[in-house]
């Protein structure tokens, strides 16, 4: 059964910690109640987390009594739609009362607010919290009783910033059910490469092509391959719209258009002029290109968040541009999770992604060295990373809190005042942090993604083009990769981390089943 008690008691336990020590001190003395409630329309994260019921227009209602055993003494009474039989031919029915107290840990009787409870509510005018009509509201409140929306959303924030062993088992089948759909994109591009996938004959002009008939030619037929492989295997939601970009079209983050073909030409980063009539012709190759897949389903409503860029062109091979980029990425992130541990501050994390780009940007020529021509100390490493010029081509943050939702927790992740920074963490420069959703100090049970990117975009490089610590020739030649962004999801343990992706992304083995090697 969804372990729903144990949530709402983190929640409640939060929740106390959340209230201002006079109405602390005084529940303490004076028993009374604690009443959150909530409404789902559709899979709202917080009250699944509460419920465990995803049936649109539930509500909740739980009470506490302040000086009891919270565990001993919890009530929850979940309201399920009632079964209209003019419903029936069009949705499958909500559980009965019978069935929902078996499903959910849910009090059957009837209950009403304390006198004197304060009623803790969801944010009221936000459209993502709708507000419980007043029929409901009328049957447990007692007239002019306190109601307050300040403190329920931050206590669940904070209660589901880390996770127990249920979340994590299905944040586990989720990222085990995108990895294999990754899988499943890169070993149909590889059978492209070989020849073993062909166009069977007539298909596309008599009749539809089947599954084992689809070449992958344009970022939709990624896409589409992507999402079939999660659906066939139970999951029914995407954890957010997949970001399939090919070519130059990889440096735009959050691209989610997914409507290009890949690359047969010249192509800019907004490039419409790939069409169909270009593709396919006998004469015509596939440019050396990267494909950038950002995508992850969820599982019971929880998500993952998978980032793999892969090689087409060039026999699914990286050109030497672009595999020096993504081994450069690959080693950001290999030296990101070895860090990770309960204690370090996530900020740490991000200076040290900073820090590995610098550093291989210098071997790569791309930044310059004090011994570069005409150069000075003003490129050693600490003063490029000060200066901040690094930002231009890893502009984001190296990850963020992962559950039910894909960017969970936000108000738990970012503390306003950010005075927690780890001993011994120099800050590097301000722009290093600006789109940076975590900034804690890591702890056990906290799963998050790391994903570091390097990208060539723009938009980006326009404000450092005359940067005295890059070498501009070194940096054309870098230019046509596009980005590589690699993304794993990990588990926070006790002396480390777990990583609960499976999809490998070595550069010999994604090389290898990219160019249908293996
Ligand atoms: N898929 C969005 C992100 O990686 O944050
Ligand atoms: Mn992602
Ligand atoms: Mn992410």
């Amino acid at each position: 059964m969804y372990p729903a008690q144990a949530h709402v008691i983190k929640t409640f336990n939060k929740l106390i910690e959340l209230l201002p020590p006079p109405d602390q001190t005084k529940e303490r003395h004076r028993p009374r109640a604690e009443l959150p409630a909530g409404l789902t329309d559709f899979h709202e994260s917080n009250f699944y987390y509460l419920s465990g019921c995803a049936v649109p227009s539930s509500y909740l209602l739980l009470t506490f009594q302040h000086g009891t055993s919270l565990a001993e003494r919890l009530l929850a009474q979940l309201f399920i739609p009632k079964i209209e039989l003019a419903d029936l031919m069009w949705s499958v029915p909500p559980p009965t009362a019978e069935e929902a107290s078996k499903l959910y840990q849910a009090t059957p009787e009837q209950m009403k607010a304390y006198p004197g409870a304060t009623f803790h509510v969801l944010p009221k005018g936000s459209p993502l919290f709708p507000i419980l009509p007043a029929q409901y509201t009328a049957l447990i409140l007692p007239p002019h009783a306190p109601a307050t929306d300040e403190y329920l959303l931050p206590a669940l924030h904070r209660a589901r910033l880390t996770k127990d062993a249920g979340e994590i088992e299905a944040i586990r089948k989720a990222n085990a059910i995108s990895s294999r759909a990754h899988e499943v994109v890169m070993r149909v591009l590889g059978r492209g490469v070989r020849g073993t996938i062909t166009r069977g004959k007539g298909a596309g002009a008599d009749r539809p092509l089947l599954p084992g008939e689809w070449l992958i030619e344009k970022e939709a037929e990624a896409e589409a391959l992507f999402v079939a492989s999660c659906r066939r295997e139970g999951s029914v939601h995407q954890a957010y719209l997949p970001i399939v970009a090919a070519s130059t079209r990889a440096s735009t983050l959050h691209y989610c258009c997914n409507d290009r073909e890949f690359a047969w030409g010249p192509v800019g980063a907004h490039d419409h002029q790939n069409g169909d009539h270009l593709a396919h012709g006998a004469d015509r190759q596939l440019n050396p290109q990267v494909l950038l897949i950002d995508a992850g389903c969820e599982w019971d409503c929880h998500a993952s968040d998978i980032t793999r860029t892969m090689p087409v062109g060039n026999g699914g091979k990286f050109t030497p541009e672009a595999r020096a980029i993504y081994e450069l990425v690959l080693e950001m992130q290999r030296l990101s999770m070895e860090a990770l541990k309960p204690g370090i501050h996530w900020d740490a994390i991000q200076l040290l992604c900073h820090r590995t780009l610098v550093q291989g940007f210098q071997r790569l020529g791309i930044f310059k060295t004090p011994n570069s021509p005409g150069s000075g100390s003003w490129n050693a490493e600490e003063a490029i990373l000060v200066s901040g010029v690094s930002t231009a081509f890893f502009p984001h943050g190296v990850g963020h809190s992962l559950g039910l939702d894909v960017h969970d927790v936000p108000s738990a992740s970012k503390p306003e005042r950010n005075d927690t920074i780890g001993k011994g963490v120099e800050l590097g420069h301000e722009s290093f942090y600006a789109y940076l959703r975590l900034r804690l100090h890591l702890e056990e049970g906290m799963v998050v993604t790391v994903e570091p990117g390097i990208y060539f975009s723009p938009h980006l490089l326009a404000p450092v083009r005359d940067s005295k610590h890059i070498d501009h020739e070194v940096l054309k030649r870098y230019e046509a990769v596009g980005g590589v962004r690699i993304e794993d999801v990990v588990v926070v343990t006790q002396d480390g981390y777990e990583n609960l992706t499976t999809v490998r992304s070595d550069t010999d083995w994604v090389e290898g089943v990219c160019s249908g090697a293996l």
